[in-house]
């Protein structure tokens, strides 16, 4: 198997290693970046608990080769929080309205809204959980990511809980 170098700026850094063509990005980004919430599931793109966002696109990681991700700038959930810490919107809906419990599929559904709210945040609730059905979770019966959803949507994070 052929070996390439691969390059891309990864939560901001420079993350730069010499991978086989074969490698998916989620293997890269777990193996060669130590970005380990990178969530590897069922690895043929129906889980969804792989997703990263690739220039501003959520994307399943185990179904790109981290080649095609050469020179891209990808974020991953670590990615999300500002450098002092804060929350990303998204995580601070999830976390205001009990949205995960073993936390699997969590990086995945974040970096999902994020990619849509950050591309337009008028995003309304049902297009959030229509990209929602992009996700299996195995805990939470949905309803609380729904209600991350509808508080996104609504722009009341940061009021506690939604209804
Ligand atoms: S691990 Fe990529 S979609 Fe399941
Ligand atoms: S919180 Fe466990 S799979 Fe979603």
């Amino acid at each position: 198997m052929s070996e390439h170098k691969v390059e891309m700026t990864v939560n901001g850094a420079r993350l730069c290693a010499t991978t086989e063509a074969r490698t998916s990005l989620g293997d890269f980004l777990r193996s060669d970046g130590g970005w380990t919430g990178v969530h590897m599931g069922c690895e043929h793109g129906v889980c969804g608990a792989c997703t990263v966002i690739v220039d501003g696109a959520a994307v399943r990681s185990c179904l790109m080769l981290a080649v095609q991700a050469d020179g891209a700038t990808v974020t991953t959930a670590e990615g999300l929080a500002a450098p002092d810490g804060t929350l990303h919107p998204v995580q601070q809906a999830m976390r205001e309205n009990h949205a995960l419990q073993c936390g699997f599929c969590t990086p995945g559904v974040v970096c999902t809204f994020a990619a849509l709210l950050d591309r337009n945040e008028q995003t309304n609730e049902a297009e959030l959980v229509k990209a929602m059905s992009g996700h299996i979770c195995r805990c939470t019966g949905y309803q609380g990511i729904r209600k991350a959803a509808k508080a996104l949507a609504e722009g009341t994070v940061g009021q506690g809980a939604t209804a």
